[in-house]
């Protein structure tokens, strides 16, 4: 070890005994360095700085976060720095990343260009890295990549490759209802998605969480702008929910304090279960707005003949009939042998605790500021992060 450091090493501990003792953690290591061996690859990472503590701190990782400019992407990427993490982030998109530099110090946040079918590209994107996210994934399909060019052959492809570089760490995003046996093209290909990521890659860790909420979620900002998309199945389908912030935690703590979760499978779903129409009914309370009336139930064939006449004709992403297919399937309960949010020591969020967050801006201007009118709803409880790192 170097510097003054008089904190006992904690590398290679569970995650139970990793919190243990975290209370002045951050006042006994500030501004020492700490040199410490990587148990998988044997890369030498110098800590510095007041560890785990801030975005000026360093904790010696280096973390390639494919799919960074997604939703989820800039949460996590978010985490990942405020713990003093390096963060790569491959764009295709100039446009796409500007946003993500200014969530680290200067340096701490790293944009380098890719394609999905460029393996120099991608090598050069992890090749200095310890950890891999892949967040990649597409709900349609694009006229250059396929679900299956997105989902699958483009996970065995970045897996490869951080198995080649020796990279320690691989975590997988993936759906809750992957199933290679699913209606759903979408979740037949991430499943497919779940097997190449293992297949290539030696522990690597696979994460399913259900649909998720935020500020540029395609759920709630759904149901309050379009909620004649959600009227399907008579608003019968029901849904497990999960707050985009609790994952992001969840996958900032499986890389970065967990080294439990190798080789392991999580699913993260909110806490409740709910139908369409609840939901729909939870987003009109919050909003004032009309979302259930008219009450009508759309048929089927009908959504999917539109949403073919969508997929063929218009250009931009709107409707797709895979995305109807989905709206009838039930979230799964938990896999019988997965992990979840309480093995990470998370309580995630209910959604009506804190959907006013992402709804306050449906609002008409003269009820902008007025208070929820069910009382269940509103009580906004975000969560502080308290984290660590392990080695
Ligand atoms: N959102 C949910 O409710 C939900 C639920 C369960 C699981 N997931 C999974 O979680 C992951 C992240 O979700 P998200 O909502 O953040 O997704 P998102 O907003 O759609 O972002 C997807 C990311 O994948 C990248 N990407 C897509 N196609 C690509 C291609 N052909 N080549 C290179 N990059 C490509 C996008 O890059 P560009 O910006 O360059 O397009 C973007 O960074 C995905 O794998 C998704 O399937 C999402």
């Amino acid at each position: 070890m170097i510097g003054s450091t008089t904190v006992p090493r904690i590398a290679g501990t569970t995650l139970q005994a990793a919190k243990i003792g975290m209370e002045g953690f951050g006042t006994a290591r500030t501004y020492s360095q700490d040199l410490t061996i990587q148990r998988k690859t044997g890369r030498k990472m110098v800590a510095s700085g007041p560890y785990g503590l801030g975005r000026s701190s360093v904790n010696g990782h280096v973390a390639t976060v494919f799919g960074a400019t997604g939703f989820l992407g800039r949460y996590l990427v978010s985490k990942l720095a405020k713990l003093g993490t390096q963060v790569v982030i491959p764009y295709r998109n100039e446009e796409e990343k500007r946003h993500l530099k200014l969530l680290g110090d200067l340096g701490q946040i790293v944009p380098l260009e890719w394609n999905l079918r460029n393996d120099q590209q991608i090598h050069e994107c992890l090749r200095h890295s310890d950890l891999v996210y892949n967040l990649t994934g597409r709900s349609y399909n694009t006229k250059r990549f396929s679900l299956s060019d997105v989902h699958v052959d483009g996970t065995r492809r970045i897996a490869q490759i951080a198995q080649d570089a020796g990279v320690a760490r691989f975590i997988q995003m993936s759906h809750l209802n992957a199933d290679v046996d699913s209606e759903s093209e979408y979740y037949r290909t991430k499943a497919l998605g779940e097997d190449a990521a293992r297949m290539e890659f030696d522990g690597a860790t696979i994460v399913r969480s259900s649909s998720m909420y935020g500020h540029e979620d395609r759920f709630l900002n759904k149901m309050a702008g379009w909620p004649i998309t959600w009227k399907l199945n008579n608003g019968q389908t029901k849904m497990r929910p999960v707050h985009s912030l609790d994952v992001a935690q969840a996958l900032t703590i499986i890389g970065l304090s967990d080294p439990t979760s190798i080789g392991q499978t999580f699913s993260l779903a909110g806490p409740k279960t709910y139908t369409v129409r609840e939901m729909l009914q939870i987003v009109e309370d919050v909003t004032y707005g009309k979302i259930i009336s008219p009450d009508i139930n759309v048929p089927r064939f009908l959504y999917k003949f539109i949403a073919r006449l969508g997929e063929k004709y218009v250009w931009w992403p709107m409707f797709n009939s895979d995305e109807v297919v989905r709206r009838f399937i039930d979230d799964k309960p938990d896999a019988p042998g997965t992990k979840t949010f309480e093995d990470l020591g998370i309580v995630p969020d209910v959604m009506e605790d804190v959907a006013i967050l992402y709804l306050r801006r449906f609002r008409s201007h003269l009820r902008y500021e007025q208070p929820i009118p069910n009382q269940q709803y509103g009580a906004v409880k975000l969560k502080k992060d308290k984290l660590r790192v392990v080695q």
